[in-house]
């Protein structure tokens, strides 16, 4: 495996957790470079359902390192929730997790401003998980964030913090909402960090120790291409890389030590929140596949909104992350139905675009082509091998690689670990 870069190449919730936890058995080391606790990412174990925010997938397998890089940025209070709740589960979570004393923190005014943002924006909203994830974002550009190992410092945390409420409560002020103590915050952060000290570690160098020491490191993308801050459908996205590059940023582990990216997509498309989706389904067949794929979304329990697969889309992905091998997830979702349809082009206008406009109302106001296939109308739930899928079912899955323009390598027919396919 050496070092593996999974991420996902559709709008997020490509079923990265359900992979990434296949795929740890064969990991030393797993670790999460972006994005923060907007993530949900369903592992199922046996009958044991887990949703992840900001600790690895990794996590369940006994063992194994888990690690939360420098470019995630961590609510600190969130993590020390996940790391009782895990505990409580009788998951082991000490001296086999690592969080970066760089990684950013997210505070109480971040959520709140957030939540101001977005209400600012009226109809224009991003439609955001309301974590305070662009906030924390926008100060560590902004160089005025606070990083978790300032927790560690309690003289820093007190001046830094106190200067960032006060400035924060100006702001609320302004939109009519109360001032935040900066005491309240700092007694409830400072004693949280005291119980997240045995965690907090130089990442950097551990994780390079590890890729010296040929250990098998799997990078555990958040959100999707499509919600990157760069290549995502922009304004429409989250705050961070979440294409393989953020990899090496958000870990410190250089581009020439990275030997393969796995990309994660849904044998059809959604996305959560607000933005252009050219395959959106806003019919019935799209509520079929909403409920057939219990598609509500893993960290605020919204309506997924559903549609076709996209290849357009997915060939973006393709190219930007350097995609080698294709995850397809959910297949199983797609056995009922007697036509299933693939997007192989846009229509804008009198144009036809085989690649993805960059504009996102060039993209809005694009038409998707359809190549329509037959559905093998079957349980493809229990098989274990490529060759005893319906042959329908094989003639899709090869189309929409070829289409993509990666290798197809993991098939997954249900939630499970053990509803896998490897090719
Ligand atoms: P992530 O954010 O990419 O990790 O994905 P989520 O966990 O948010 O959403 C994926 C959902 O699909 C979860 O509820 C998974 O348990 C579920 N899932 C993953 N793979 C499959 C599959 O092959 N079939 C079915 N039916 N469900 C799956
Ligand atoms: P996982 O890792 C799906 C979406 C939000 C919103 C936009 C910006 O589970 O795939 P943010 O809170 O990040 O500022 O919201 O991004 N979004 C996700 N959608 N899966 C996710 O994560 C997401 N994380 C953020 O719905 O449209
Ligand atoms: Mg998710």
């Amino acid at each position: 495996m050496a070092t593996t870069i999974l991420v996902g190449a559709q709008w997020g919730d490509e079923g990265k957790g359900k992979i990434i936890d296949v795929l740890t058995e064969q990991a030393d080391v797993v670790v999460r470079y972006q994005g923060g606790n907007n993530a949900g990412h369903t592992v199922e174990v046996g009958p044991e359902k887990y949703v992840l925010h900001l600790i690895p997938s990794g996590i369940l397998y006994p063992g194994k390192v888990n690690v939360i890089g420098n470019g995630v940025v961590v609510d600190p209070v969130a993590l020390l929730e996940e790391v009782v709740h895990l505990r409580g589960r009788n998951v082991a979570v000490d001296n086999n997790l690592y969080v970066s004393e760089t990684a950013h923190m997210v505070l109480p005014y971040h959520r709140l401003l957030d939540v101001i943002r977005e209400e600012q924006k009226g109809e224009r909203k991003i439609g955001t998980t309301k974590r305070g994830i662009g906030p924390a974002y926008s100060d560590k550009v902004a160089r005025t964030g606070l990083r978790i190992g300032d927790l560690l410092t309690p003289e820093r945390f007190a001046d830094r913090l106190r200067r960032k409420v006060r400035e924060n409560n100006e702001i609320f002020k302004t939109f009519g909402h109360r001032p935040m103590s900066f005491k309240k915050i700092y007694d409830e952060y400072e004693a949280v960090g005291q119980k997240l000290k045995p965690f907090i570690a130089d990442t950097v160098t551990l994780l390079n120790g590890a890729v010296r020491a040929n250990k098998n490191i799997l990078f555990e993308g958040a959100q999707g291409t499509h919600l990157d801050i760069d290549f995502g459908t922009y304004p429409f996205v989250t705050s961070s890389n979440a294409t393989a590059g953020g990899a090496c940023i958000g870990t410190g582990i250089p581009p020439n030590r990275m030997n393969r990216v796995v990309g994660v997509m849904k044998a059809y498309t959604t996305r959560v929140g607000e933005g252009p989706f050219p395959t959106e389904l806003l019919d019935q067949q799209g509520s079929e596949l909403r409920e057939t794929g219990k598609e509500f979304g893993a960290t605020t329990g919204r309506p997924r909104r559903c549609g076709w697969f996209d290849a357009i889309a997915t060939r973006y992905a393709v190219m930007v992350n350097g995609i080698d091998d294709l995850a397809v997830t959910k297949l199983d979702v797609l056995d009922a139905l007697p036509k299933i349809k693939v997007c192989v082009g846009y229509k804008h206008g009198r144009k036809m675009l085989e690649t993805m406009p960059t504009d996102v109302d060039v993209l809005a106001a694009c038409v998707p082509v359809y190549q329509e296939f037959n559905g093998w109308q079957s349980s493809t739930k229990h098989i274990l091998e490529f060759d005893q899928l319906p042959k329908r079912a094989r003639v899709y899955l090869q189309r929409i690689a070829q289409l993509s323009g990666a290798k197809l390598s993991i098939i997954s027919v249900g939630p499970r670990r053990e509803e896998t396919i490897f090719l």
